[in-house]
């Protein structure tokens, strides 16, 4: 059998020692500011039936066409490994009846997704979303209110240089009427586009706003907007989310160029960039989906929400230097005799039944490598457990007594108490 070391796959990583800290802070920032405003924490299977992607997500969207881990379970059924929260989510409230709840629904997860994505810094095959909808309500202040609390997620984990870019996309049919029009724009001038903007025309013209090809890019510059298209309606409705977002002090940057990956879009749109990330740069965004609810047998059912990538706000904000836990104890031996040590072991848990933070020496070390261990741990109190005493030495002034080894947890819970 080979030896060789196995490495964890391409895309994917570890989470190791200070990272969980930032991870666990931000969720439960995310729990305060979601919970706080009636959102629902909920979780749903790392996999689903493959239809419910390619029906929801969009069978002309990257995300079905090339980054699904699709696989087929003992019975041939179609797997896929989520690659996104929403239609997860909207399948749930229909399983659920959800919509027979007293609406808006609002609904929050923190979950691992999963793309076939060219990894690179920022970009990864398994990754981390936050994630909140709302569903059941058409209500501009839901779109208004989803953004702000994405907001201030982003302010209080710091999230350095950051733009919210906010458009609107309309309905479904202002859309299709937009959509001639870009194409017919996309064919006229052809021959200045990248081919692989050409090869796409028919399939997904709106892409072509995303492009860096510097022809491709003039070509857009005169192209057909969006939201000049949008119906009376659809433009009052998107009037409304941004006065509220005035009101709220949320500044924001109207952008109809703004594309999102994925097909279930409809009237609000939006994306936080942050130009610290360099290429990855979009750390969260989303939108409404009216029709989405309804395309998984759903009655007729408005949604709005949002997800942002939990490695991209870590990476776009100032590193928390999170001080490790502090040592409260480190029993060490005077020598390493089997009753020593067994004493000191004893003496190790009773202190963690007292409530001190304690460690114990592990690796067999002299007495001085104990010391410079513990030293290196931070270790307020070491109890260097010998034969019928043990010397207790504060680490801070390096004064030291010797007591009785059952008064120790006395004398370090009585010294911390007078802190
Ligand atoms: P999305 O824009 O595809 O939207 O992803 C949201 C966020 O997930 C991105 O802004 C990014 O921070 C992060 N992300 C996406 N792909 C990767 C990756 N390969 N590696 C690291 N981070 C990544 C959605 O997923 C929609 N479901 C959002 C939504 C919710 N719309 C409405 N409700």
């Amino acid at each position: 059998m080979s030896d060789a070391k196995i490495k964890a796959p391409r895309g994917t990583y570890d989470v190791l020692g200070e990272q969980v800290a930032a991870r666990l802070q931000l969720e439960s920032r995310s729990r305060t500011i979601l919970e706080g405003a009636g959102y629902e924490r909920i979780e749903t299977p790392t996999f689903e039936a493959t239809e419910l992607f390619a029906r929801g997500v969009g069978a002309s969207t990257d995300i079905v066409r090339k980054e699904m881990f699709t696989l087929e379970d003992g019975g041939g059924r179609s797997l896929t490994l989520r690659p996104e929260g929403t239609a997860p989510v909207c399948r749930a409230y229909v399983e659920h009846g959800m919509h027979k709840r007293r609406q808006p629904v609002k609904l929050w997860y923190l979950s691992s997704f999963f793309r076939h994505e060219r990894a690179q810094a920022g970009r990864y095959r398994q990754f981390w979303q936050v994630g909140a909808e709302a569903l059941g309500s058409e209500d501009p202040a839901v779109d208004a209110e989803a953004i702000v609390l994405l907001n201030t997620l982003m302010m209080e984990m710091g999230v350095r240089d950051a733009t919210l870019r906010l458009s609107s996309l309309g309905s479904v049919e202002s859309r299709a009427v937009y959509r001639e029009r870009l194409q017919a724009h996309l064919h006229a001038n052809e021959g200045d586009l990248a081919a692989e903007i050409v090869a796409r025309i028919d399939l997904n013209p709106l892409r072509a706003f995303d492009s860096d090809h510097p022809g491709t890019r003039a070509v857009m510059e005169t192209a057909p907007r969006l939201l000049d298209f949008l119906s009376a309606e659809d433009a009052e409705h998107f009037a409304q989310v941004r006065e509220l977002l005035d009101v709220a002090g949320v500044p924001y940057v109207v952008d109809s160029t703004l594309v999102r990956g994925l097909d279930y879009y409809t009237r609000t749109v939006f994306e936080y960039t942050s130009t610290a990330l360099g290429a990855q740069s979009g750390v969260g965004g989303g939108g409404r989906y009216d029709g989405l609810v309804q395309q998984f047998g759903g009655p007729s059912t408005p949604g709005m929400g949002w997800a942002a990538g939990i490695e991209r706000i870590l990476l776009s904000c100032d590193p928390h230097h999170t001080a490790p836990a502090d040592l409260e104890l480190f029993v060490a031996v005077e020598e390493h005799s089997a009753t020593l040590r067994k004493t000191a072991f004893a003496l190790a848990s009773r202190a963690r039944s007292a409530g001190l933070a304690t460690q114990i020496e592990l690796a067999g070390r002299s007495l001085r490598g104990e010391l410079s261990h513990a030293g290196a741990l931070g270790a307020r109190y070491v109890a260097i457990v010998g034969e019928g005493h043990t010397v207790l030495k504060n680490m801070q002034s390096g004064g030291q007594e010797t007591l009785a080894t059952d008064t120790v947890i006395h004398a370090v819970l009585r010294a911390h108490s007078d802190l």
